[in-house]
Order: structure tokens, then sequence, then C-alpha cells
């Protein structure tokens, strides 16, 4: 740096300035934790397979300290992702910083502080688990007397103690999938992306797995995909759902849970000589704003928004109470579940997903009403495009007031062509809404 540079006044302009990065959707995105490192930041990155868009241009921090889980469809980009950060594949745009390497300009800096558990598993079908865990012990600079410590702890760790000097091809399904778990963690890595580890396991080797990520998540940044919700649910100190490429939310199961679930389900077992409509007022009359969610069989379910939960235990008592005059058996509540937020965000991704053509036929059908100022609005194509990211088309009728309206075109769209070129009946339809 010479004197006679900007740079050595000023100083480079931080160079971390790509990475700092605020999603102002604060609905669907908690606000990041404070205080704590970053081991893994990401800037827009973005992955094409041909014209497939794999990923598309995600941003998001994942903290020192913590588990960040990954969740989403399959297609949905997770192991993409990873792939990236790993160096596997190359970005097609954006980058990434893990351990305060680049992954465009320092791969080799990454993988030093790297652990990894791929998908699918990548081993040497004739070295034993013991000689696995030592090759990877020393890529990752371990030397000397520590790397039998190093094996001997991992190996217990993922309780694989038995099979030490079975080859790799000789183990399980779920024996291998514990022994890619041990590669990733071995070497004290301080960046550990887990692609699914916990597939294949039985259900006891599930829960030891993740007892060893609760302790093996101190000092160091832990990722994971998988599709298991209870698995999200306990270990994701923060959870990010993925779908077609992109971050849709992301924030603590709490969070999620208040953004997707529907509060409590309470779930009646009804005699033959229950009256629902009865049971139902007596519900309402407690919590008004309870909604009856099925009948099924013997089974009467409603669903006890949250907020109301200090009403919860009067309800209680009355059903406990008047159990025969009401004619029902017994009953239970049952909070909400990550398998019902995943279930939800999916189905608002459904909602919002509406082609271009869909949009514009939408747009000028609604032109010829009161919108004549918004059809022009988002005519263009970019104004389109960026209308489409930031509130999609259901939104539209939101924005100007006419919410019953919206839904109302998203059904009639999500109808098919044959519905859509009804214009006529749509305006019929839609009248008395304007
Ligand atoms: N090498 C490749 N060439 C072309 N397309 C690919 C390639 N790898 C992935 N894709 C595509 O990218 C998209 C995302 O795939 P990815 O493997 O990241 O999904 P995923 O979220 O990990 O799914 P799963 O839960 O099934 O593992 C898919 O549509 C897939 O077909
Ligand atoms: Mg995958």
């Amino acid at each position: 740096m010479y004197p006679d540079q900007k740079t050595y006044w000023l100083g480079y302009k931080g160079s971390n300035a790509q990475y700092e990065y605020e999603n102002p959707d604060t609905k669907h995105f908690e606000k990041d934790p404070m205080g704590l490192n970053a081991g893994i930041q990401i800037a827009q990155l973005r992955k094409e397979f041909g014209n497939n868009v794999a990923v598309e241009g995600i941003s998001m921090k994942m903290y020192d300290g913590q588990i960040t889980v990954l969740l989403g469809h399959n297609g949905a980009g997770k192991t993409t992702t990873m792939s990236m950060l790993t160096g596997f594949i190359p970005p097609t745009s954006g980058t990434a910083q893990v351990n305060g390497s680049d992954i465009r300009k320092d791969i080799q800096g990454v993988r030093e502080s790297l652990g990894l558990c791929p998908q699918h598993n990548i081993l040497f079908d004739s070295l034993t688990v013991q000689e696995h865990l030592i090759f990877f012990a020393k890529l990752k600079g371990v030397s000397g007397p520590d790397v039998d410590k190093e094996v001997m702890s991992t190996v217990r760790q993922v309780d694989l103690d038995g099979k030490l000097k079975a080859s790799s091809e000789s183990l399980s399904g779920g024996q291998k999938r514990k022994l890619s778990v041990g590669i990733a963690l071995i070497g004290g890595s301080k960046v550990v992306i887990l692609d699914e580890p916990t597939s294949g396991m039985d259900p006891g080797a599930r829960r030891h797995t993740w007892s060893v990520l609760q302790q093996a998540r101190q000092d160091r940044t832990i990722v994971l995909t998988t599709h298991y919700m209870d698995e999200a649910d306990v270990l994701g100190d923060r959870i990010a759902i993925m779908a077609e490429g992109v971050i849709k939310c992301c924030g603590s199961s709490m969070f999620l849970k208040k953004l997707y679930g529907a509060g409590y389900h309470l779930v009646v077992v009804k005699r033959s000589d229950c009256n629902v409509d009865s049971l139902t007022k007596v519900v309402q009359s407690h919590v008004p704003t309870a909604e009856l969610e099925s009948v099924i069989n013997t089974e009467v379910s409603y669903i006890l928004p949250d907020s109301e939960s200090s009403r919860f235990p009067a309800l209680f008592t009355e059903l406990d109470d008047h159990k025969d005059q009401l004619g029902i058996t017994s009953f239970g509540t049952s909070a909400t579940t990550m398998e019902e937020v995943f279930l939800n965000s999916e189905l608002e991704q459904e909602e919002r997903k509406i082609t271009y053509q869909e949009t514009q036929t939408m747009i000028k059908m609604a032109a010829g009403k009161r919108w004549k100022k918004s059809h022009e609005d988002f005519n263009k194509k970019d104004d389109f495009k960026q209308f489409c990211i930031k509130e999609q088309t259901y939104l539209f009728g939101l924005r100007t007031g006419h919410n019953r309206l919206a839904k109302h075109m998203f059904k009639t769209f999500r109808t098919g062509e044959s519905e859509m070129c009804k214009c006529g009946d749509f305006a019929e339809t839609t009248k008395h809404m304007l």
C-alpha cells in the first residue's frame, strides 16, 4: 500500500459490506441474533444448471454456537447450497464466506476449517472405520498422538466402538451415516455441514446423534438439512425453510410456529349421542375464535388460537364436568408441530405460484375496474418482476384493499384456463366485491 493510493488513507471499505444484508420482510424473517460470530455468511448465492435455477440468490448468516437447520421439499436447493459452500460446485453468481475465507477466492482456506457429511456417503469401501477416521483427522491437520485420541473419542461419540476394524462396505446403512457424521466432526472442524445426517438411522441412533450435535455446537457453526420435522424442532436454533431455490422464512422454532402455526388443536372423542353443534357452541362460548377443524369418525377437532390460552382452563373444566351431557368420552390438546409449520409454509408457496401470463390476464381484467393506475404501474416487465417477488398476485388485491376479490381471483386462476377466459362471468361474480 502506497501513500499515493486512496486505500492508504481511507483503508479498504468494509470488505464485508456485501454480507450486511437485513431482510426487510420482518414477517417471515426473524431478526438475526446479536453478538454472535457468523461462521458462514452467504451473499446473493445463485446456481443455475442450464435453464434450471436451483438456488436463486440467497443471503443469510449462520452463527457460531448454533445449529441452523435448512428445511425444504425435494429439489428445493439445499444440497446445491451446501455443495457451493463446500466448493464441490462453483456458484453461478454471488459468494459466501466460510470461517473467514471466501469460497470463490480461497477454497483451501474454507476446507481447513470444514467438516462435511454429504447426502450420499462418500466412503472408501476397503478402508476400515478406524482408517477413515485417521485419514480425515490427518487431513484436517491433527498430528502425532492426538490422532489416536481424536479417533477413539469420535468413534465413541458416534457409537461405532464395536466396528473400529470393520471395512466401510460391511457397515449397515445407518452405521455408514454414523461414520460420515464422525468424519464431519473429527479434528474439531469449526464449520460443520451435514446433509441429512440421520437419514437411515434407527430412532435410538437418531436421538443419540441429536445429543452429539447439541454438544458439538459449542464454538462451531453447524448447518444441517433434514426431512424429519421433530429433528428440526429439537436441533434448530434457527430454521430456514427453502422452496424453489429461495429461502422463504427463517427464525427460531417458536418464531415459525407463531407465523404458520394454527395454535392448539383440541381433539374431543365423542359418543354416538353427541351433538357436534352443541359441543361447538360450548367450545366457542369460552373461546369465541375457536374453529371447528374436522369431524372424523369419533374425533372432533378444534383449532384454539394461542392468544386465547388464558381461556382454556375454564373450557377444559366445563368439558370435564359435563362429559355425559355433551356426549363425549375424553379430550386432549396438542400444540403446533414443525410439520404443520412446514406444510403451511408450503401451502403459502402453492398459493403464490402464479405465472406471468396469469398475472397479466388478471391485471388486464382488474384494469377494467378501479385499478387502472395499478395496471399501468405493473405492466412493464421489470415492475412485474419486482411485484412478483415482493408481494405476488395474491397480495395485489390485499394491498388495494380488495381482500375477498384477491382470494377469489386466486381461486379462479388456479381452476384453469377455461375458467380464466370467462372474463364476463368473472366481472359478474366480483361486481359486488368491488
Ligand atoms: N448436477 C446437477 N445438474 C443439473 N441439475 C441439478 C444438479 N444438481 C441438482 N440439480 C437440480 O437442482 C435442484 C435442486 O437440487 P438439490 O439437490 O439441491 O435439492 P435438495 O433440496 O437437496 O433436495 P433433496 O431434499 O431431495 O435432497 C433440483 O431441481 C435438481 O434437479
Ligand atoms: Mg439434498
